[in-house]
Order: structure tokens, then C-alpha cells, then sequence
């Protein structure tokens, strides 16, 4: 239910502005609570969130009181895949019943989109957030560390890995669909791989007959207040022989491609297997943090295991 004095409507485009405060608000504050550091937390970047605005319209949402904002969640739908994140609610307006409001309104553009699932991820050392999901009927699914590499040591772009142009897209739409069905029946992440352009790199790898066989997402837009790029996907066909090699000439692709640009370091959060285990050690790889990842709905529960999806933050 909806209390009274509040109501949600999708963000529009004359309102990011106060999203980017509200984000920068609820974080200094839940790192204040956490740490006792009182410290300005970057402001998310304008473009990021037009993008999330772009790419789904209805599930950019924003809770009001009056004429201020007082909490915002951004839904992503990815064909039968639905995910959140990130969620955020004004510290002296939590456990109001506003979060759980949000959450409705996300699933709502989310069913109405056709997903049949919700992935998230909450951080583990907030109990508050994953009880919250849970009181939500999110199931924990298993831990997401937080993975950060520094970008010391010049390396280069894989030769069996390139860089996506917008003007690529067309050719590869088919073979990217084909992916996300290989590793998800109904997932189809072809709207972050076009939304990306704007906001930051997508790369393909390609087999030795000319076929797609992973892609990555990577998110630069904001990188000197971030201190780095983001990795948002990384999938590999589960049909490829050598997945390890693709998986690991992907990744060492991302890290140089950031370093060349200029960023300082290379960060995601992934649930783990043994495939990413001894990926992420051989490339050195630290982890900073935990989240929980929660899936609510139908559907094999751990689909990305083998891949990263981070969508965190
Ligand atoms: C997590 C968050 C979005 C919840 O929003 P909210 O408006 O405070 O939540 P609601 O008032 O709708 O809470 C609904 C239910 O969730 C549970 N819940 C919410 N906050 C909780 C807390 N801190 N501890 C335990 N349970 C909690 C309770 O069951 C609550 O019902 P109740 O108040 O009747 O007990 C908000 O606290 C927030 O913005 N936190 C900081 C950012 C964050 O962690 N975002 C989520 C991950 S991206």
C-alpha cells in the first residue's frame, strides 16, 4: 500500500539532478553509519542515469513527498530477466513504507515488461537491506564480493577481442540475442549493449571461425570520481571449448582497454564459481566488500554462474 503523503512516478528528464543528490545523500549516509567517515560520496554520473532512463522509461522511478524527492529505484528489463538496482531511500524517510512502494512499482514495469524473475544484489554487512528484500520474498542466492584490480602494467586488447562502434551493433545483434539465450532462455541484454555507447565500451570475442563466443559491458562514464571503470557484464557461450581462455582474454581486454584510458583501477561484483576463482586469482584480483545477491520469481536461481552481471551501485 501506498502511504498518503507519498507518491511515485517515473523520473523525468528535468528531475536527474535530484536523483544524483538523493544517491549522494543515502550513500554518504549509509557510509557514515557504517564506518563513522563523514565523506562526500561521488555524485552518480547525469549520463548513467539518462541512459537507465533511456533504455527503461517506466522503471526509472522516483517517490515524492510534495515536491521532494525521497527515494528512486531504476528497473532493468532484460527480456524474461528482470533486475534492480540501485534502490535508494532519503535517510529520515526509511522505514516508512516508501522502499517497499518502490520495490511494487519496479516489479510492476518489470511483469508488465514480461520478466519473469529479479535478480539484486543488497550489501551483506547491512543486514537492514537484505532483511528488507527478504520481508520482499527475495530469496539469497549467494554472496557478490566486490572486485577491484589496480591498473598498473600496460597490456594489451586481446587479438581474438574487439572493441565494439555503435555502427557494429546491427551486424552482431543476432549473435549477441543468441548468447544471452545460450546462458538464460529469455534473457536478452541487447538494450544495455546499445545503451553502453553512450556511457561507455561494449567488446566482442570472436571465435577462429568468425562467431561470437562472449561480450563485455563496461561502464566508463564518471571514471575520476569513481576512481575507475566498472565492469557491468562479462558472458561467455557455455559452448565455447576453451571458455576459460575466452573469459580470461575478455577480462585482460577490459583492463586494458581501462588502462589505456586512463582509469585507475577495474571494479565489479560476481558471484563466484570455480571457472571465475581462478580467473579473478590469476589476474590478481582483491576484494573489497560483500553483497548478497537475491532472485525473486521462476527460473534456475544461479543462470550467471561462469559469467559477471554487476549491477550494483
Ligand atoms: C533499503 C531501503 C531501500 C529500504 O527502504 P525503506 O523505505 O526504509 O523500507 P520500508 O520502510 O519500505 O521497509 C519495508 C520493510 O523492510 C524491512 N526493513 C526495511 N529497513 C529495514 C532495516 N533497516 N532493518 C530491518 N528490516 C528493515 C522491514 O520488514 C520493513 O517493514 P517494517 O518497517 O514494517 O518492519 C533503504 O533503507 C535505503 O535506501 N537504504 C540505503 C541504500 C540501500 O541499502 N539500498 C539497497 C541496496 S541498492
Amino acid at each position: 500500500m501506498i502511504p498518503l503523503d507519498h507518491d511515485i512516478r517515473p523520473l523525468r528528464a528535468d528531475q536527474v539532478e535530484q536523483a544524483q543528490r538523493l544517491a549522494q545523500g543515502v550513500w554518504k549516509d549509509v557510509l557514515q553509519k557504517e564506518t563513522g567517515i563523514k565523506l562526500d560520496y561521488p555524485l552518480k554520473p547525469e549520463m548513467v542515469l539518462r541512459t537507465y532512463m533511456s533504455m527503461d522509461p517506466g522503471g526509472s522511478l522516483a517517490a515524492w513527498s510534495g515536491d521532494r524527492m525521497v527515494g528512486a529505484i531504476y528497473a532493468h528489463a532484460w527480456g524474461k530477466v528482470g533486475w534492480v538496482g540501485p534502490m535508494e531511500v532519503d535517510p529520515s524517510w526509511q522505514r516508512q513504507g516508501i522502499g517497499r512502494s518502490l520495490l511494487q512499482a519496479a516489479e510492476g514495469y518489470l511483469a508488465d515488461e514480461g520478466c519473469e524473475s529479479i535478480g539484486l544484489e543488497a550489501m551483506a554487512e547491512r543486514r537492514g537491506s537484505v532483511s528488507f528484500y527478504e520481508s520482499r520474498r527475495y530469496r539469497p542466492v549467494g554472496d557478490a564480493p566486490f572486485f577491484d584490480k589496480r591498473l598498473d602494467d600496460t597490456q594489451i586488447i586481446a587479438p581474438s577481442v574487439s572493441p565494439l562502434e555503435e555502427n557494429d551493433i546491427p551486424a552482431w545483434s543476432k549473435s549477441i540475442s543468441d548468447l544471452c539465450r545460450s546462458i538464460c532462455p529469455g534473457l536478452d541484454l541487447s538494450r544495455e549493449v546499445q545503451g553502453v555507447m553512450a556511457i561507455g565500451k561494449a567488446l566482442v570475442a570472436i571465435s577462429d571461425s568468425g562467431s561470437l563466443n562472449g561480450l563485455a559491458v563496461l561502464h566508463t562514464e564518471g571514471s575520476r570520481d569513481l576512481g575507475g571503470h566498472q565492469l557491468r557484464l562479462m558472458l561467455v557461450d557455455p559452448a565455447s571449448r576453451n571458455r576459460n581462455e575466452v573469459g580470461a582474454a575478455l577480462l585482460s581486454s577490459c583492463e586494458a582497454l581501462s588502462h589505456n584510458a586512463g582509469a585507475g583501477r577495474l571494479f565489479f561484483t560476481t558471484t563466484i564459481d570455480d571457472t571465475l576463482v581462478d580467473l579473478l586469482v590469476m589476474r590478481k584480483y582483491r576484494i573489497l566488500g560483500t553483497n548478497v545477491r537475491l532472485v525473486k520469481g521462476n527460473g534456475e536461481t544461479r543462470w550467471w554462474d561462469g559469467n559477471i552481471i554487476s549491477w550494483t551501485g
